[in-house]
């Protein structure tokens, strides 16, 4: 596991086999995170891990949130039965779920202020509407579950 940002990534020690664990962390805290970072976040690791990463899908059908729960054009992460979704309303009345699993290297994603979709791993940021990736080092989208609205809730799965 990575050291620094926890990702599952095993590069930045592999990468400096000379150099011991504790001359890592004590590397990374005297500025030298950047190439931590970079092994992180190098496409490489995104395309090995991407279609590996388990996308936490809701095991059966289950309610997640209210309608009014979620802000038109706008995003919240909804979390029922242990399972965390993003739940999108970019036009009004249209809503999407998508995993919380980030697709670069597996890390939970959050609604950064109810409007975007962000991974504070490595930055990356995924559309509202697809789920795609918009920035950062995800190359893949948020994969997207079956919504469906019964009066006011919300269910996903
Ligand atoms: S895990 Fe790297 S950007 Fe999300």
């Amino acid at each position: 596991m990575c050291n620094t940002c926890g990702c599952s990534s095993a590069k930045e020690i592999t990468e400096n086999p000379g150099m011991t664990r504790r001359a890592a962390v004590g590397a990374v805290s005297a500025g030298a995170g950047a190439l931590a970072l970079t092994a992180c976040g190098s496409s490489m690791d995104s395309d090995a891990t991407a279609a590996s990463i388990d996308p936490g899908a809701p095991a059966e059908p289950t309610d997640m949130a209210a309608v009014a729960d979620v802000p038109v054009g706008g995003v919240i992460k909804a979390t029922a039965q242990g399972t965390s979704v993003m739940i999108t309303q970019p036009t009004e009345g249209t809503f999407h779920a998508f995993s919380s699993v980030c697709t670069h290297q597996g890390c939970q994603v959050n609604a950064q202020k109810e409007k975007t979709i962000n991974c504070p791993c490595h930055a990356s940021v995924f559309s509202t509407e697809d789920g795609a990736p918009q920035g950062g080092p995800a190359e893949t989208a948020l994969p997207e579950f079956p919504l469906e609205i019964k009066g006011d809730r919300i269910w996903v799965g």
